[in-house]
């Protein structure tokens, strides 16, 4: 189980103290969502920001989300601003394998992110070369939006096939996950949490990052499968 705070939902006068603020209450990675106005109707921040983050809190996984239209001139930007995997959406089409390669040669993570329009078979041909599958739950471009239920069955699906074809992609989520979303993610096979506005809201945030884990285990079909083979 992952948690990973966003931090789109942190003081945006103050990034560096969001971003240790996380570390600090036990996130697991830090979730970084770059808009460019283009893609998604709404800008956020670039690489220099990341970069000056990444000192302040030198050992946390950065996860970060590139929710742009032309992600090819940010790769090397965001890798030497100290990214650890950076996802791409299946929306790009054609230009999504080379984004791929071109991932793996500055050995970056490869995530594969799928916006609530999209069918989910749009990313069943790349299932065998990425490390994380996010499924939008949202339609993104802005934290604090309502959960699309009507998600949950193309997380099954995920699931499903990573069972099938003995892959090991993490699954993750990303919009509206919150202690009664997260349950039903989870047990829709779920294992990656990202999670803004119910998060950096809270007093206080290690509390809140506890409860969540705590309910993403708790519904973790796994932990389930075992108690039944154990009754
Ligand atoms: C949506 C972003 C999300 C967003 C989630 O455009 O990709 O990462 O920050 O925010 P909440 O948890 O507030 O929905
Ligand atoms: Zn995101």
């Amino acid at each position: 189980m992952i948690i990973a705070p966003s931090l789109l939902a942190a003081d945006h006068a103050e990034f560096g103290k969001g971003a240790i603020r996380a570390t600090q209450a036990g996130a697991d990675w830090l979730h970084l969502d770059i808009m460019d106005g283009h893609f998604v109707p709404n800008i956020s921040f670039g690489p220099q920001v990341v970069k000056a983050i990444r000192p302040l809190v030198k050992n946390i996984f950065f996860d970060v989300h590139l929710m742009c239209s032309k992600p090819e001139i940010l790769l090397e930007p965001f890798a030497k601003a100290g990214a650890n995997q950076m996802i791409i959406h299946v929306e790009l089409g054609e230009r999504v394998e080379p984004l791929i390669w071109k991932l793996r040669q500055l050995g970056i993570k490869v995530g594969l992110a799928v916006n609530p329009p999209t069918a989910i078979a749009e990313v069943e041909p790349f299932l065998d070369k990425i490390d994380m599958l996010l499924v939008m739950t949202v339609n993104p471009g802005f934290g604090g939006q309502s959960f699309i239920h009507e998600c949950l069955p193309k997380i099954q699906q995920a699931d499903e096939w990573r069972r099938e074809k003995k892959l090991k992609y993490r699954l993750e989520v990303d919009g509206g996950i919150n202690n009664d979303t997260v349950a039903e993610c989870a047990r829709a096979g779920a294992d990656t949490f990202v999670a803004g506005t119910s998060l950096f809201g809270q007093r206080s945030l290690k509390t809140a990052i506890a409860k969540m884990r705590k309910i993403a285990h708790a519904n973790d079909p796994a932990l389930a499968d075992l108690k039944l083979n154990l009754s």
